[in-house]
């Protein structure tokens, strides 16, 4: 774990931690391994029921011995990385929050005490991590930006590059390729958590304004700390990316990476039109999101479904079962401006979802 890029903000860990957060790597490795062979097996017995929607797989699944087995090993294992990543944030809390205070910023970051936490965020653990996003500690403090960092890099199996960016440098891959004259002056990253892919735009377009918004504060403080120690310039706010207070007009890109599957149909809707009405002309807007159900083989969805129930992401199933072509037309987007786009893993190098690669939405503004 100590490879990957250290900055102000990083906990130390000791000998022992490494070892057990090793250990939790490469148990979450055979546990989502050995899960998804499990399940197949049970499929396989389930014989010509092929018509069964995911849920119905699911729940079938989840009956079988085996399937219930695999289920909660794979419960267990995300209960123990929080445990473990918990013990050694809280340890060095004080020290963290001590070092993440940052001096002479060449960024920004901009705190809305008074900005409601959407229930969406705020009812939830997402992910089970304990207290969710808004988590503080300590007050004015980064349990959740460091919580969210270590934990992260352990559900990932350590995927996602050194600074943990590839849904980052997807996005870049995909626009120098299809758009290589874009060259935004102003990028708006909305969800941006610890600011892990905002950094890689920040990177790609290095004579932008980069702005980026979360509605969790300790992830925001976190987040201006980590960018200003890796050298990125970016001006953090605490907004709620359904209504901001920019300008209309003022963004030629707007992302939004794996947040929207956090949200709700609402809230996701609100969003959309509002990055249409941040948009100038000739602007882009591009969100990363897993592929909708309806292109995914359903033992699969299934077991991506699984999160929806056990791992505190009560939206994702629903998000991928809408419609986000209608969504765009509906947020005001031309149909014809419409993208829809898998951008190959060998694209942009990262050892995280073989041959998968990553799915993006999004359009062009007229
Ligand atoms: C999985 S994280 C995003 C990861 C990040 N974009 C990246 O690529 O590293 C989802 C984030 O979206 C934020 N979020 C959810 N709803 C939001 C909203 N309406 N406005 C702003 N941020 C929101 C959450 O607080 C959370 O930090």
């Amino acid at each position: 774990m100590e490879s990957r890029a250290r900055h102000v903000a990083s906990a130390h860990v000791t000998h022992d931690e490494a070892s057990q957060e090793s250990f939790l790597v490469d148990l979450r490795k055979e546990v989502v391994r050995q899960w998804q062979v499990d399940l197949r097996k049970v499929h396989r017995a389930l014989n010509g029921k092929k018509d069964l929607s995911r849920q119905e797989i699911l729940k079938t699944l989840l009956r079988e011995g085996s399937g219930k087995v695999a289920s909660a090993l794979r419960a267990t294992a995300q209960e123990m990385m929080w445990d473990s990543v918990g013990a050694c944030i809280e340890r060095q809390l004080p020290d963290l929050d001590r070092s993440a205070a940052t001096r002479n910023p060449k960024g920004s970051l901009s705190l809305d005490p008074d900005l409601l936490m959407p229930r969406y965020v705020g009812a939830v653990d997402i992910h089970g991590m304990p207290g969710g996003y808004g988590m503080e500690l300590t007050p004015e403090g980064i349990f959740a930006g460091a919580m969210y960092e270590r934990g992260g890099a352990i559900r990932s199996m350590r995927g996602g590059g050194s600074l943990a960016n590839a849904s980052g440098r997807a996005l870049v891959a995909y626009l120098r390729t299809s758009h290589p004259n874009f060259s935004p002056k102003r990028v708006l990253d909305v969800g941006c958590a610890i600011g892990q892919s905002t950094l890689a735009i920040c990177d790609a377009f290095p004579d932008a304004e980069v702005h980026a918004i979360d509605v969790a504060a300790p992830l925001l403080r976190y987040a201006h700390a980590r960018s200003e120690t890796l050298g990125c310039i970016v001006h953090f706010s605490q907004q709620n990316g359904e209504e901001t207070t920019f300008e209309s007009g003022s963004f030629d890109l707007v992302v939004g990476l794996a947040m929207l599957h956090e949200t709700s149909t609402k809230a996701m809707q609100a969003i959309l039109n509002e990055a249409h009405r941040l948009l100038r002309s000739g602007g882009i807007v591009l969100h990363y999101e897993g592929r909708p159900w309806e292109s995914v083989d359903p033992f699969d969805a299934a077991i991506h479904d699984w999160d929806t129930y056990y791992n505190a992401e009560p939206f994702i199933g629903k998000m991928h079962d809408l419609n986000t072509r209608a969504m765009m037309v509906q947020a005001g987007f031309g149909p014809e401006h419409y993208i829809e786009v898998t951008v190959p893993s060998d694209f942009y190098g990262t050892t995280a979802s073989k041959g998968g690669g990553r799915w993006f939405f999004g359009a062009t503004r007229n």
